[in-house]
């Protein structure tokens, strides 16, 4: 049941080509798969030939156009078994029943909104034929399509179209797709209904032409120039950057409303979650706005990495993700402001991927076991994966990284590849050895840094003692130390980065301190004043970086830093202490004074227009209750987290009341909505400070500005301000809400997120009402994480309610999902990594959620192996 890399083994038989025939109909579709197979050197004539399947339903067999006796095979839904086939290359022909009208698992083929649609990766393909389904087993696909004229004027696949007509006599037509690139069938796609088509044109650098193409439900047209403009940018920038151009004559995008994850990169043929399509300013914040271009970027780069260079197993998936997830963000940060990507990639990591690393389902960016698949589709593989990619670059230098890159794509193009075979890359074309750098691929959990400043005013030297440590993750109780690049400046009284003249006691490269040891004494020479050291620059390594310094450093750094990542972090950390030990304070009753140098701090950097205003705006948003618990670790209280930050939010609001105000009525905007990134940033600030005028009693201003928005961002955070703080407006302004959008789902999905953050003890009766609301259905992945899965991971204090009835009403959610939908199940299940973190009372009644989950029957492996870990 467990899948271990160490039993790596190639497949016996390689696939050379295939040749699908699907026929839709309205009651189901029938598929022949037509599968050339030909013997590995090195293996026995007449080993058998074993094929996965799941859920299959087989109609007829034939090997080499004969039907085959029936002792010379075996098939169950799961798997077929050929026992002793020919010596020679033969063919397989292999004829199954699909009801996709019935797939609520959304893998394999499946309806979405009356369409046809398929997801492969990472193990549906099974569910369409027996195959060879893992990403080592790369063939040449033909497509045949046929169906109905009126239910599907549209027929998509893979690669090129070849042909395409009517079925004479028939009210049928057909379309026949060839894909040239060899592609193992998690890439495969086949997508057939009613869309609207939005054409565009794209000329490659060496003077291709290329048809790109986004299909969407008829009338949402009009929302998918953002997405065009973003894959033309992404196109361009594959080119300047990694010189990799596209290679088929047509991009398409179709866009579906039931999708389990967010896109998918089929060649030729991405398929992706109408999230992640749509986009205008009546319906989309600047958020999705962003979002959107990412994705799409993602999915667009996936061409290269993923497509072209695939993965061995699936264990390699970060060579494909952590990878493709590092160029989608080097793509955002240079469309928009750089620092202000960082920091919202930052934030995400800390968010997703380090509670993941210190709870039970910690695991390595490269695990090394699996018993789901489809639950490793994780913060860690591919977040953690991108800041991996990032260090290696930091370490070899830009140009080195490119070097590497073009040795990658020279070298395995075409194939399916390893970890070793891309660090091979980066090692051969720098001379540099990765060996100790590979432990972030195989080692989980996040390094502890400690560090400790030393500064002798009369020999002008500072020391710094770095100490690196890791606690325990499942099955790896100890650690070895990492490399980790901190990159760094020394920050002078007047904010200046200072020189030095000597540095000793670890490898220095330019602005670059490299970590390769559990202990390190790095000492300046020759340093003129007081420097404050300013250490993990744009947050260079995946590290919890503990810092000595005083307020006064941190404070220094907050104004002065010329890395505006670290000023960011430093206000981020001044604030963490005062939430600490106000956390601290609640639980005994008592309040804590806080600083009042430290609450003005806050409208300063509000104020400062050196800054660009997106990142103003993060700089006063204060670290949330789930930043807190995490930073925390252990005996967590959610509700004294609440009450402290409450009371650091009342005292930034109360000290900058009159500053923000300014700020609230100079970023507004004179002139209809632009969506560009200057208007963005105005935007994004604005709402920052309404947050806090709303919670000093500025309330009014909210229902104010919810009236008179003429964009979704600024209608969607002036209604979150109401129902958050719970103004007698809220029910009003929900209720317009819905009225105004009901009919759009993808908006209506924001009401039910609101709705399901609102931190007060009405909210679970509120979110369980909403369960049987006609705009939610179960079935519907997008529905469910805006609503149950929001309350999971969204809210802190009702989601762990002191009385357990949170955890109670998500493990009945994951019960009920786990028969439509084991993917949403599981990882709806995940919300609850973090249990062992919290306060005996609570963990008790998430222990008990747990267990009660484990002992019922039927359950999915997804749901399975996420509870069972969970426990261990
Ligand atoms: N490869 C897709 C993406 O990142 C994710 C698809 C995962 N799907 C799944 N069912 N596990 O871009
Ligand atoms: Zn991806």
């Amino acid at each position: 049941e467990t899948i271990r890399l160490a039993d790596y083994r190639p497949t016996p038989y390689a696939i050379t080509e295939v040749r699908l025939d699907f026929r839709l109909d309205l009651d189901g579709t029938r598929v022949v798969a037509e599968t050339l197979f030909r013997r590995r050197d090195g293996i026995a004539a007449g080993t058998p030939l074993v094929l996965d399947g799941d859920e299959l339903d087989l109609a007829e067999i034939r090997l080499d156009g004969a039907p085959l006796p029936p002792d010379a095979w075996t098939a169950t839904p799961q798997r077929l078994e050929v026992r002793t086939p020919p010596a020679d290359d033969f063919h397989l022909t292999v004829t199954t029943w699909l009801d996709p009208e019935r797939n609520t698992k959304l893998m394999g083929l499946y309806r979405t909104s009356g369409n046809w649609c398929t997801q492969c990766e990472a193990e549906g393909f099974r569910r369409i034929t027996y195959f060879l389904d893992r990403p080592d087993v790369l063939a040449v696909y033909t497509t045949r399509i046929e169906a109905p004229r009126a239910a599907a004027p549209y027929l998509l696949s893979n690669g090129n179209r070849i042909d395409a007509g009517d079925v004479p006599g028939t009210d049928r037509h057909f379309a026949v797709w060839h894909d040239p690139f060899p592609k193992p069938a998690y890439l495969f796609a086949m997508v057939a209904g009613t869309f609207e088509r939005i054409a565009d044109r794209f000329v490659t650098a060496s003077g291709r032409e290329v048809a790109l193409e986004i299909y969407v439900e008829p009338g949402r047209g009009a929302r998918t120039a953002h997405a065009m403009d973003s894959l033309k940018r992404s196109m361009r920038w594959d080119e300047t950057e990694y010189g990799r151009e596209y290679d088929l004559d047509v991009f398409m995008i179709v866009a579906v409303d039931d999708f389990n994850m967010g896109a998918m990169e089929n060649k030729g043929l991405n398929v992706f979650n109408e999230k992640y399509v749509l986009a205008d300013s009546e319906t989309a914040t600047d958020a999705d706005y962003a979002h959107v271009e990412g994705v799409i970027a993602h999915e667009y780069f996936h061409n290269w990495t993923g497509n072209r260079i695939t993965c061995r197993d699936w264990f390699q998936l970060c060579l494909k993700e952590g990878l493709t997830v590092f160029r989608d963000q080097d793509f955002s940060g240079d469309q928009r402001s750089r620092p202000v990507k960082r920091i919202a990639d930052v934030r995400l990591l800390k968010s997703h991927q380090f509670p993941e690393d210190a709870g039970p389902l910690a695991h390595p960016v490269r695990p090394s076991t699996y018993r789901e698949i489809n639950n490793f589709y994780t913060a860690t593989v591919y977040e953690k994966g991108a800041e991996v990619v990032r260090m290696l670059k930091t370490l070899i230098g830009a140009d080195g990284f490119r070097a590497g890159m073009d040795l990658y794509f020279a070298r395995h193009d075409g194939s399916a590849a390893t970890i070793e075979d891309f660090l091979a890359c980066f090692a051969d074309a720098t001379g540099r050895d990765l060996e100790r750098f590979k432990l972030w691929y195989t080692q989980s959990g996040t390094p502890d840094v400690m560090v400790s400043t030393h500064w002798d005013a009369s020999a002008g030297r500072l020391r710094l003692t770095f100490d690196q440590t890791a606690l325990p993750t499942p099955g790896q109780p100890v650690k070895a130390p990492m490399v980790v690049p901190i990159r760094f400046g020394l920050v002078g009284p007047s904010g200046d980065d200072l020189a030095w003249e000597r540095v000793s006691g670890a490898e220095v490269a330019g602005d670059v301190i490299v970590l390769d040891g559990a202990h390190h004494e790095v000492v300046f020479e020759g340093v003129t004043a007081r420097p404050v050291p300013s250490l993990l620059r744009g947050f260079s390594a995946p590290v919890r970086l503990t810092l000595g310094s005083d307020t006064a450093d941190l404070l220094h750094l907050m104004s002065h830093d010329r890395d505006p990542f670290n000023r960011w972090q430093a206000g981020q950390a001044l604030a963490m202490r005062a939430l600490i030990s106000g956390t601290q304070a609640a639980r005994t009753g008592q309040t804590v004074e806080i600083d009042p140098a430290l609450a003005s701090a806050f409208a300063a950097v509000a104020a400062d227009e050196s800054l660009d205003t997106a990142f103003r705006a993060l700089a006063i948003t204060l670290p949330n209750d789930a930043d807190v618990a995490r930073e925390i670790g252990t005996d967590v209280d959610p509700d004294a987290i609440a009450t402290a930050i409450e009371q650091l939010r009342a005292r930034v609001a109360t000290a900058g009341r009159a500053t923000f105000r300014r700020i609230h009525a100079e970023m507004a905007s004179s002139g209809p909505y632009r969506a560009d990134a200057e208007a963005a940033g105005r935007r994004a600030l604005r709402n920052a400070v309404l947050d806090h005028l709303v919670r000093a009693g500025d309330g009014d201003l909210a229902a104010q500005r919810y009236r008179q928005a003429d964009n979704m961002t600024d209608r969607l955070a002036a209604l979150t301000a109401a129902v958050t703080v719970g103004l007698p407006s809220a029910e009003d302004l929900l209720a317009d809400f819905y009225q105004r959008f009901a009919g759009d789902p993808l908006v209506i999905d924001k009401w039910l997120m609101v709705q399901a953050t609102a931190p007060r003890a009405e909210t679970l009766d509120r979110v369980r009402a909403l369960t049987a609301h006609p705009a939610f259905a179960a079935t519907n992945p997008n529905r469910v994480r805006a609503l149950i899965t929001t309350f999971a991971t969204g809210n802190q204090t009702q989601f762990n309610r002191a009385d357990g009835a949170g955890f109670a009403f998500v493990a009945d959610q994951v019960l009920m999902l786990d028969r439509i939908n084991p993917q949403v199940a599981a990882r709806l299940l995940s919300a609850f990594r973090s249990w062992r973190a919290l306060e005996p009372r609570r963990r008790a009644y998430a222990e008990a959620e747990l267990k009660r989950i484990v002992a019922a029957p039927d359950l999915s492996r997804d749901v399975a192996d996420i509870a069972g870990r969970s426990l261990e």
